[in-house]
């Protein structure tokens, strides 16, 4: 008989190790209804039918939405913070997706991050020359956060003056701020004003960004916003400072927890390490089974628009469902051995970028910042050791999986 399950977002064990309740969830109840009222998958091709489906599924009207926390009268857009959550494109359903995201993917081009390539490598490459003669850094602040974060500066075209310690400190709430949606919670009184206040700042400073990159064009992403249009015209300096801001948050911890688990992972597994040190051209492949065996995303969630059947359930209009992209990640019926971490791996792509007309924008630039760090630091580190007992994940929300402090030595 099947086992009963219960899915319970606060508990602890969900933060060290989600992967034996997902294997549970999966092979008891895959498509679970939990008492906190979602719907929550857990089968390959379940969390994959979901995120394709742009007939059924969708992210539902944002102002409904935040109303069922605070009240039929809650002025929403009158808060700065929701009006930017409102107009990130992630959250929202085609026709008004469809724009910004059209646009967004014409300045965010394949060949835009093709030629970011040496400017990468660069990065990573001053980053561990710096800390090359240490003998040994906590990677997850001296490395991992900081190589997304000047990778994301570099694409978005902010000079180091540009980018001050106030507007990385105000983007990094902007980005704490947005888990609040995709956690499914509402902010405090408390957290709300800051978040309104740091949105104000954030919106005065890209606008100022933007006025500098009308006068003065250059080759970078901001600039390219300024320019983008299509038959409905340009971009508002507003939309055009939420993409900024929703780019940077989008790409920056995702990224950064993508590394940090990767080297976790090699060091749970140092036949692989030693793969890799071995042949660093696997670092590409690496990154994929990366994404797949520790995805910094765990799970995205979908409204029903209508009463639709998903892996022998129904799940009905208005009701809400999430989809574990890591629990489909190790799916047995799509992975061989799923729970191997194994860097040669080929077959099925992961759920880790998610799938369908939200497929992450980033994939490529992501999956280039993974290639180009795994590289330089098998090249510049070869005796990298990481002190397992160090590794720390992240306590806040549920959502996003990764590490806040690793040790290493060389
Ligand atoms: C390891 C790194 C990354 C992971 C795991 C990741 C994962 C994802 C996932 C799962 C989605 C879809 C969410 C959903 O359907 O609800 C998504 C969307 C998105 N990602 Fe990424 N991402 C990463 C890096 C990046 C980077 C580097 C950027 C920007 C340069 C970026 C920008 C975006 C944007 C803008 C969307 C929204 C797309 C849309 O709604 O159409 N991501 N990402």
């Amino acid at each position: 008989m099947a086992e009963s399950v219960t899915f319970d977002l606060t508990d602890p064990q969900l933060k060290l190790d989600p992967y034996p309740l997902f294997k549970t969830l999966r092979e008891n109840d895959p498509m679970h209804f939990s008492p906190l009222g979602f719907w929550v998958a857990t089968r390959y091709d379940d969390v994959r039918a979901v995120l394709m489906d742009r007939t059924n599924f969708g992210q539902g009207d944002f102002i409904q939405n935040i109303r069922l926390f605070y009240g039929p009268d809650f002025d929403v857009l009158a808060h700065s913070a929701y009006r930017w959550l409102s107009e990130i494109f992630l959250y929202q359903d085609p026709p008004r997706h469809t724009r910004v995201r059209g646009l967004v993917t014409l300045a965010l081009t394949a060949r835009r991050v093709m030629e970011m390539r040496p400017r990468v490598q660069a990065i990573a490459d001053r980053l561990l020359g710096a800390v090359v003669d240490q003998g040994g850094m906590e990677v997850i602040h001296q490395f991992a956060y900081r190589f997304p974060t000047l990778v994301m500066c570099d694409m978005l075209g902010l000079s180091p003056e540009e980018a001050s310690d106030e507007v990385l400190a105000a983007l990094n709430q902007a980005i704490a701020d947005s888990f609040v949606v995709f956690e499914m919670r509402a902010f405090s009184p408390e957290e709300l004003v800051l978040a309104n206040r740091q949105m104000d700042f954030l919106q005065d400073f890209f606008g100022k960004v933007f006025a500098a990159r009308r006068l003065d064009p250059r080759d970078d992403l901001a600039t390219d916003l300024c320019n983008a249009r299509d038959e409905h015209g340009p971009l508002t300096d507003h939309e055009m400072a939420t993409v900024a801001i929703g780019l940077f948050g989008a790409g920056f911890e995702t990224t950064a927890h993508m590394i940090g688990n990767g080297l976790l992972s090699l060091a749970r597994f140092p036949d692989q390490w030693d793969k890799l040190v071995a042949n660093p051209a696997l670092a590409v492949s690496a990154t994929e089974e990366i994404l797949r065996f520790e995805s910094s995303l765990v799970g995205t969630n979908r409204t029903a628009f209508r009463d639709t059947e998903v892996g022998g359930k129904t799940v009905r209009a208005g009701e809400r469902i999430l989809t574990l992209v890591a629990a489909g990640n190790r799916d047995p019926e799509m992975f061989d051995e799923p729970d191997r971490f194994d860097i040669e791996r080929s077959g099925p792509r992961h759920l880790s970028f998610g799938g369908g007309i939200h497929f992450c924008v980033g994939a490529e630039l992501a999956r280039l910042e993974g290639e180009i760090a795994l590289t330089a630091l098998v090249e510049r580190l070869p005796g990298l050791k990481i002190d397992l007992e160090t590794a720390q994940w992240r306590q806040e929300g549920f959502m996003f999986r990764g590490l806040t402090r690793l040790d290493a030595s060389w």
